[in-house]
This record gives C-alpha cells, sequence and structure tokens, in this order.
C-alpha cells in the first residue's frame, strides 16, 4: 500500500515545524540561504517526522534516521530511512509543494516538480533512445517518473536518466503517475526488493 501526503510550506507554521528538528536536520537548515528552500526543508521534514510517528506510534521527535548509501558506504548521499526500520518513504519539494509518499512494502522514490519549466534542452538527458519523443510538459512529466525511480533505487541523479528505459524500468520499478495541483507532476515508483548494489 502506498500513501501519499502533501504540504504547501506557504501555508504552514514554520516555527512549529521546525520544533521538531533533530540537530542534524538544524545544520542542514542552517546551511540554506533562501527562504524558499528553508520552508521546503522544514515542512518536509516535520511532515515526514509527524506521519511516521503516527504510523509508529511514538513521538515525532524519537525518530533516527540514517542517510547512508546502501549502495557505496557513503555516509550523507543515500536514500534517508528510519534506522530502526519501519516503512519506507520519500520525500520531494519543487516550488510551493512538498510530497510524501510511504510504502509498507519494498523501497519507494517519489519527485515532484513544476509542469511549466522549460526542459526542451534537457530532452536528450532525459529520454532513452526507445523511450517516446515528447517535449514540453509530457517531456516534464517523463523526468518526474524517471527521477521517482532513481529515487526509489538510491542512486538519484548518479544515474542518469537517459539509460532508464520506462517502458523497461530497472528492478521491475512500478511507476505511478500521483494527481496533483495545477502547475504540478508528481510521480512515484516502487521497487519490491532494493537493488544494494551499483
Ligand atoms: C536524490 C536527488 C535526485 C534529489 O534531487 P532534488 O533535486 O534534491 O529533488 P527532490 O526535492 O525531489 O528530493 C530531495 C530529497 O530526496 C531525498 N534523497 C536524497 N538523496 C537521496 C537518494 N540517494 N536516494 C533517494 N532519495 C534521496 C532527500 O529526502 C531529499 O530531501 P532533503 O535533502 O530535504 O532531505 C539528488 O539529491 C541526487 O541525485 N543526490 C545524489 C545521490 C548520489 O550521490 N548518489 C550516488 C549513489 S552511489
Ligand atoms: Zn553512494
Amino acid at each position: 500500500v502506498v500513501k501519499i501526503w502533501w504540504a504547501a510550506p506557504s501555508s504552514v507554521d514554520q516555527a512549529a515545524d521546525m520544533e521538531l528538528l533533530s540537530t542534524a536536520e538544524m545544520v542542514r537548515l542552517n546551511r540554506l540561504r533562501s527562504p524558499a528552500d528553508r520552508g521546503r526543508f522544514s515542512t518536509a521534514w516535520a511532515l515526514v517526522r509527524r506521519t511516521l510517528a503516527e504510523i509508529n506510534d511514538v513521538e515525532p521527535r524519537a525518530l533516527n534516521f540514517t542517510r547512508s548509501c546502501e549502495l557505496c558506504g557513503h555516509p550523507a548521499h543515500g536514500r534517508p530511512r528510519l534506522v530502526a526500520g519501519g516503512p519506507a518513504f520519500s520525500l520531494s519539494h519543487s516550488g510551493d509543494r512538498v510530497l510524501l509518499a510511504v510504502s509498507d512494502t519494498g523501497v519507494i522514490g517519489a519527485d515532484v516538480e513544476m509542469s511549466g519549466r522549460d526542459v526542451t534542452r534537457l530532452a536528450r538527458r532525459i529520454l532513452h533512445t526507445r523511450d517516446p519523443r515528447c517535449e514540453g510538459p509530457e517531456l516534464v512529466r517523463m523526468w518526474v517518473r524517471k527521477e521517482a525511480i532513481v529515487k526509489a533505487t538510491g542512486h538519484g541523479l548518479a544515474r542518469p536518466m537517459k539509460t532508464i528505459e520506462l517502458a523497461d524500468p530497472p528492478h521491475g520499478a512500478q511507476v505511478l503517475d500521483i494527481p496533483a495541483d495545477d502547475g504540478y507532476f508528481a510521480a512515484v515508483a516502487i521497487i519490491d526488493r532494493p537493488p544494494l548494489t551499483r
């Protein structure tokens, strides 16, 4: 089962959200300069903490996360997940939206992007030679689907999107378009068994 939560950074109580963050999250927050980035970050992690706390029946501040990389062992660039185990989750932020997706099985990747982005010049980097040609908003939609896949595997943008054929995604990823507000596209990818090597 996959569940989806949305938040809009412009309409949350950011002071209340910041009180839920861990020391490590405050360090990350304080590295961000722009108010928009800061708002997206605190909204996102407060949403993660509130949601997973309710699922695990603990206090939001009691949860511990790791970002160590399951693929190469790097301490900080991996897929965020709960240290003590629990549902897989993925979060994404763009514009005034934060998306959180939680799956009770396997691993999950989520992505939201503003649909109006001009990605024309990125087409060659997004599309696989066997993907259907597309442009404009449809190309953004392809990007969102593929970013969801590389977030589920933990590779992130270290795996070029053009190496992924949407009709035959790696590790049997299942890709779902998620309904989003006007101006945004969102997708999730679910993989039953996480890949543990590069
Ligand atoms: C994952 C990645 C594509 C996200 O891109 P983005 O433009 O920041 O976009 P989003 O807003 O959609 O996602 C950000 C969230 O993805 C999550 N994330 C970070 N690294 C991730 C990874 N490796 N896999 C899955 N999710 C990841 C985080 O929760 C992050 O939000 P936070 O920093 O506020 O906690 C990008 O950060 C990336 O490519 N990271 C490098 C991964 C890497 O070095 N891989 C090497 C593997 S050996
Ligand atoms: Zn790595």
